[in-house]
């Protein structure tokens, strides 16, 4: 298949960067923009990585906050390696792909264990380690270390099938683009470069109405010559996701509310909840099919309406039973947390929406 470029690679790259010197956004994680090559110190790995993994399904707006807490909290790589992997958790709630904070710990321990407590800086070693896998490493090793290495991510690729009306769909078309994008990546600069196509994925080359008037590289575009720039990129269809339903129980007693934790592995995998019942296929209707799962018996009324959320997998639809019992018994299976203080349970967002449905009061 022919692609077409409007620009040479290396007028591409150069026209990027510097539109990338004078518009890079500000991020926490970042050293200014070719900061490095005037004689500033490179950037601290521990940061690059951290940053990078919470990116990864999570916006720039909504990590910023987490990234300021865990930096705050544990300054290296081995303050992190050294905490409770319950804590990591704990500060991880909210992200979501909780699988991604445990590996967090683990890569954390590995550097300390296997590195000294310094991040290898070639991507090979870096892949070597949890959670780390492609992205991650062309992105440390780029920005952290100075190498060339090909950085693809989501807005990579809609910037790069654009440039190149890439005819080909998505997932099919990744292998193309990875080219694609190694034709355009400069020897010099290469995590700038990464941090640019990114700046510009996010902030103008945007998946709906790209604002290609403000475009560094619009001239060379063609996607944009074609007149449609939004087409791209051309993705297969996806399959629809399937919903799951099923009960969550709001058992009170004594200001306290009875939680349990998840079993270690799989989804929200060591997490705290509200017991559940089993998420099937079938709706729950007014659930008393399911009210053998209860964690005891007791005067269980659903509260009306439910929750939503979806997974990577699934949408989940959960419908809160409710039941107060007049004094705490011995559960058997979880625990007792007061319910004032249910914040600082470390609920994911899922049980976070449950436990607000649950104590909103109701218009009778
Ligand atoms: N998304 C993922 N990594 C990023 C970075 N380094 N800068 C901006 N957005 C990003």
């Amino acid at each position: 298949m022919s692609v077409q470029i409007l620009l040479s690679e290396p007028d591409v790259s150069r026209s990027l960067l510097d539109w990338y010197d004078l518009n890079a956004r500000i991020l926490p994680w970042r050293t200014p923009p070719d900061a490095v090559s005037k004689g500033a110190a490179m950037p601290d790995p521990y940061g690059v990585w951290l940053s990078e993994i919470m990116l990864q399904q999570t916006t720039v707006a909504a990590v910023i906050p987490y990234y300021e807490r865990f930096l705050a909290r544990w300054p290296t790589v081995a303050d992190l390696a050294a905490a409770p992997l319950d804590d990591v958790l704990h500060a991880w709630a909210g992200l979501g792909y909780y699988a991604r904070a445990r590996n967090l710990h683990a890569c954390a321990q590995a550097v300390v264990r296997d590195h000294g407590g310094r991040f290898p800086a070639t991507e090979a070693e870096l892949l070597k380690l949890p959670g780390i896998g492609a992205y991650t490493a062309a992105a440390i090793a780029s920005i952290a270390f100075g190498q060339r290495a090909v950085v693809v991510d989501g807005n990579v690729e809609r910037v790069v099938s654009r440039l190149f009306a890439l005819e080909e769909e998505f997932p099919a078309a990744r292998p193309r683009l990875r080219e694609l994008t190694d034709s355009l990546t400069p020897d010099r600069r290469a995590g700038d470069f990464a941090q640019a196509m990114m700046d510009l994925g996010a902030t103008i080359c945007t998946p709906r109405s790209p604002a290609c008037g403000a475009c560094p590289v619009a001239s060379g575009c063609a996607a944009r010559a074609s007149g449609t720039p939004e087409r791209w990129p051309l993705k297969a269809p996806k399959a629809e996701k399937p919903t799951r339903h099923g009960l969550v129980f709001w058992l009170e007693a004594d200001g306290h509310v009875l939680l349990r934790r998840r079993p270690p592995k799989g989804l929200l995998g060591g997490l705290p909840e509200l017991p559940t019942s089993d998420w099937t296929a079938t709706p729950v209707g007014n659930g008393w099919h399911l009210m053998d799962q209860a964690p005891t018996e007791a005067e269980w009324a659903l509260v009306p309406g439910g929750v939503r959320h979806t997974f990577t997998h699934f949408h989940l639809e959960l419908t809160v039973a409710r039941a107060v019992l007049p004094r705490r018994i011995n559960p058997e299976q979880g625990f007792w947390h007061p319910v004032a203080a249910i914040e600082t349970a470390g609920l994911p967002t899922v049980m976070v929406k449950a436990v607000r449905h649950a104590l909103t009061p109701r218009l009778v």
